[in-house]
């Protein structure tokens, strides 16, 4: 069989219906349209997708992993009290992760991680930046674990943050504190 080779490219308007579908799959909350539209325009948004080169079939650019993000005020976000503010004078911003997926059969192979290094080594590099976060639902040990290894803090638990058909589940707030904070 054939060894993946994992390729990371920015997310484009053909990848649409795909995104769409492992989204379905893959994830306990539904995504408007709109979202999706947003993502593969890149309005206001930043991805970056995962596919294998060395997928048979026609597939070798079809989507097998992808993270999604926005920018974030970090003085209007939630986590305000926990960022150190310089001489940019309210200027300072975060990344936030929307979503983050990968396909089962490539789970365990380190694209998550690929996808969440990229993210960060791409906010590292913008000056105003002072870190990345996210919310994770309280029970996904995978994904939580992933975080962790990250060196991502968990600074929150947020009481019955998520509903998901009439249940309340609560989230933790993880960040990634960039250039000093
Ligand atoms: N060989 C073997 N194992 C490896 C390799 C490798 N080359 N590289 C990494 N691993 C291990 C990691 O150490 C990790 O092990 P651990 O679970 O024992 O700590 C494990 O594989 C998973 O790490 P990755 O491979 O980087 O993660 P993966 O690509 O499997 O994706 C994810 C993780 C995104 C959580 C996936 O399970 C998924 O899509 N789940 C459903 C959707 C989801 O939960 N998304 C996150 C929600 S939170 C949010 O979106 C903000």
């Amino acid at each position: 069989s054939r060894r993946p080779s994992i390729y990371y490219r920015p997310i484009n308007p053909n990848d649409l219906d795909r995104l769409e579908k492992i989204h379905r799959d893959i994830f306990p909350i539904k995504y408007e349209s709109e979202f999706f539209q947003s993502v593969v325009n890149g309005v206001g948004i930043v991805s970056w997708a995962a596919v294998d080169r060395n997928r048979p079939g026609g597939y070798s650019d079809e989507l097998i992993g992808f993270v999604t993000a926005k920018f974030v005020l970090a003085k209007e976000s939630e986590i305000d009290d926990l960022i150190c503010y310089g001489s940019s004078q309210g200027e300072e911003t975060l990344i936030y992760i929307l979503t983050l997926g990968v396909v089962e059969t490539y789970r365990n192979h380190g694209i998550a991680m690929s996808l969440i290094n990229g993210v960060i080594r791409y906010a590292s590099g913008l000056s105003s930046c002072r870190g990345v976060y996210l919310h994770v639902i309280a029970y996904n040990n995978p994904a939580i674990r992933l975080y962790n290894k990250l060196m991502f803090r968990c600074v929150r638990r947020l009481n019955g943050f998520y509903l998901i058909k009439r249940q309340h589940f609560d989230a933790f707030l993880f960040v990634y504190f960039i250039n000093g904070s």
